[in-house]
């Protein structure tokens, strides 16, 4: 299902892990005007920009909680949508699967991070209208990466700490 909001914005700059924006809660959405309209398009581009398939706000640099995602799931069913205000939900009977994950915001490696293979966001969208996004596969992984980055949580803190090392250092090798 395409989203209209997906056309028509300007890519910005990525945020890189260790900016604070990126390690702090996002705020919630509470004025629905154009400015939200013109964010969720550059979000997209974005992503676009960067060959990212999911992209929160945090990631160029705006603390709200918006994010959007061009992702296939696990029947490569490829789902074009953004979500504001999202709420995680997970199934009670949990299936892991631990493929590799990367992110735009440590750019260049990836390490396995076991998460449900089944997720669900509901929120709402620019127009403050119900939206449910669920899905399976690298669907479900995103839904909850990019729940995560609202929540000021960047995946590498779900390493431990000698991998967090090892990627840290791959993407950053200045630092
Ligand atoms: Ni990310």
């Amino acid at each position: 299902m395409p989203d209209p909001l997906s056309e028509g914005g300007t890519a910005r700059p990525i945020t890189m892990h260790g900016e604070p924006v990126l390690h702090a809660r996002c705020s919630e959405v509470t004025v629905f005007d154009d400015e939200l309209v013109t964010l969720v398009k550059d979000m997209y581009q974005s992503m676009y920009a960067a060959n990212g398939v999911g992209l929160a706000a945090n990631q160029i640099g705006v603390g709200l909680r918006v994010f959007v995602v061009d992702c296939p799931d696990d029947e490569d069913e490829r789902v074009v949508a953004h979500v504001v205000n999202p709420t995680l939900e997970l199934p009670q009977e949990r299936e892991l699967d631990d493929s590799a994950e990367g992110c735009l915001s440590v750019p260049g490696p990836s390490s396995p991070v076991a998460r449900p293979n089944r997720a669900r966001v509901r929120g709402v969208d620019v127009h403050g209208e119900p939206v449910v996004i669920e899905g399976t596969g690298t669907l479900a992984r995103c839904l909850q990466h990019e729940s995560d980055h609202l929540d000021g949580m960047v995946y590498v803190d779900r390493l431990s700490t000698k991998e967090r090392k090892r990627v840290l250092a791959e993407a950053f090798p200045a630092a």
